[in-house]
């Protein structure tokens, strides 16, 4: 992959960059995306029937099973090589990291102060108070918050929900402060994620899409590199290192 020579000088000078990951990038790590098909006992249900306040509400034991197998598959993958390439650009760039996965993989790679606009899969809240857990007792399914006796749930964000308000206003001031915003391996189809970019561009920030395909966002943004996640952002750290 061949990037600009002015783009590459201004990296070099340390601007501010914003991040924003979706699916796309823990893909190469073996995390099923909800849109793919998932194997075994979970192959015939929608995420749409289970991600959801009122199926947690009406089948409790079936959403957190669900949950758990997935929390499972996360916990047996590791971070690629695009993760641990935007560990590297923050140490050249000011970087803020805003993501859409639940999976913690950047985190695990060695990033800091990750916005998590969707939760963590591996933490899990209390239903009424919101209090959240990193370890609890699932002798019970679900699991009671020992506290209050209510049910613990999942730290995610489902549909109908809303986005917690200081990573989603955390993520707002990033993308209107920020000199080149990339958003990388998500279909921007989710809002209000799908806004960050346009409201980069709208700040006269300088906007790159790394995805396989193309999406909403292409046409408007100024550079679009068409790839893997992890070839592209290893690619793209080692031009910045190689001559700077
Ligand atoms: P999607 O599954 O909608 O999109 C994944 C994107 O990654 C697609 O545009 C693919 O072309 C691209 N892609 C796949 N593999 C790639 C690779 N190796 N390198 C680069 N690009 C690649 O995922 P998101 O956009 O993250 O929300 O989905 C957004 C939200 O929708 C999720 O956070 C989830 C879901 O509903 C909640 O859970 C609230």
């Amino acid at each position: 992959m061949k990037f600009e020579a002015d783009l590459l000088n201004y990296l070099r000078r340390g601007p501010l960059v914003t991040v924003l990951t979706g699916a796309g990038i823990s893909a190469e790590s073996g995390v099923p995306t909800f849109r793919d098909a998932i194997q075994g006992v979970w192959h015939n249900v929608s995420p749409l029937e289970l991600a959801t306040p009122q199926a947690f509400q009406s089948d409790p034991k079936r959403v957190w099973d669900w949950y758990a197998y997935r929390r499972e598959l996360v916990k047996q993958v590791e971070p690629n090589a695009g993760h641990k390439a935007l560990v590297e650009l923050a140490k050249i760039v000011q970087l803020t990291l805003i993501t859409q996965n639940v999976d913690g993989l950047h985190q695990l790679a060695g990033s800091h102060d990750v916005i998590e606009l969707h939760g963590n899969i591996r933490w899990c809240r209390c239903s009424e108070t919101g209090e959240r857990f990193e370890q609890w007792d699932d002798t019970e399914t679900p699991p009671r918050n020992p506290r209050s006796g209510a049910y613990l749930r999942p730290d995610v964000v489902w549909f109908d929900e809303r986005l917690p308000a200081n990573a989603l206003n955390a993520a707002y001031d990033a993308a209107k402060n920020c000199e080149i915003f990339l958003s990388i391996g998500t279909s921007s189809q989710v809002y209000p994620a799908a806004d960050l970019p346009k409201i980069a561009l709208a700040a006269g920030a300088t906007v790159i899409e790394i995805n396989k395909s193309e999406t909403p966002l292409s046409r408007k943004v100024h550079h679009c590199w068409r790839g893997s996640a992890s070839e592209i952002l290893s690619a793209l750290v080692a031009a910045i290192s190689s001559t700077g």
